[in-house]
């Protein structure tokens, strides 16, 4: 079962992220997919009632990815967590299938509350990007999208992109329209658009790709660095 999980992680990873470049690189340089993996044993310890235990192994778990997960929160199957560092999901956060969070997203607390329910719900299919704040026991629809660095402190409906402090609903603009699929930067890859747009969309897409790699090969060339300064 475990490894079932596993596999159609690596897969979902390698399908959205074009610098994945094979199961092992995923397996061993996403913290992603350690922090999901780290979850899970989380949550089954906290169910069976080992509280403790639960709250240290997801602490660990935060040490070695810098995502912190709350042992309790109901995360569901093939979540990618892109980036990752700075990722908070509380206690009471659930999260559906299929959705994609980039760094710093946070699944929080709006206001200073007893307990039950505090954190938001996210649905299927959902990508949340960098820096956004999802706030308070709100629901955010299926295929909703939360721009970067939005604070949202009112539930989303299904299929609305929101951006902004507070988050406003938002149309598309220029194509005036959304693609089937994961799109997560508003840049459809699909060549779907007519030829001038889409020569543009595709250096868009080649654009975020070639960032994706530099960033990767800055933090080899900095690890290796300290690496020979220790
Ligand atoms: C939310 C998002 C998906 C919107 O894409 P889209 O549907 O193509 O929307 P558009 O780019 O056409 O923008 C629509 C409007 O929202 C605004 N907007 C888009 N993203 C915004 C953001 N994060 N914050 C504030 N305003 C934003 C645009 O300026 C535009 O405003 P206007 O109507 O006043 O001109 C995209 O902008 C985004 O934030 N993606 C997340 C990417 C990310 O986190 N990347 C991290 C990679 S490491």
């Amino acid at each position: 079962m475990a490894f079932m999980f596993l596999r159609e992680t690596i897969r979902t990873y390698r399908e959205r992220d074009p610098a994945a470049r094979s199961p092992l690189e995923v397996l061993l340089c996403y913290p992603g997919v350690h922090a999901i993996m780290w979850h899970r044993m989380s949550h089954w310890l906290w169910r069976h009632d080992l509280k403790l235990l639960g709250r240290f192994s997801s602490h660990i778990s935060r040490w070695l990815t810098g995502i912190e997960i709350h042992p309790a929160a109901i995360i569901g199957r093939r979540l990618v967590i892109d980036h990752g560092m700075g990722v908070v999901i509380g206690e009471t956060a659930e999260v559906g299938d299929d959705c994609h969070f980039y760094h710093q997203v946070t699944l929080g607390v709006a206001r200073r509350a007893g307990g039950g329910k505090r954190h938001p719900s996210v649905g299927n299919n959902v990508i949340i990007g960098a820096g956004a704040k999802v706030l308070g026991p709100i629901m955010i629809g299926d295929d909703a999208r939360v721009g970067a660095n939005s604070v949202v402190l009112e539930d989303v409906p299904a299929g609305v992109t929101v951006v902004g402090i507070p988050a406003r609903t938002v149309e598309r603009t220029e194509t005036g329209r959304r693609v089937p699929g994961f799109d997560p930067y508003g840049i459809p890859c699909d060549g779907s658009l007519d030829p001038v747009l889409r020569d543009l969309d595709q250096m868009h897409c080649e654009l975020a790709d070639l960032e994706a790699r530099v960033a990767q090969l800055a933090a080899a060339q900095m690890r290796q660095r300290q690496d020979a300064a220790e």
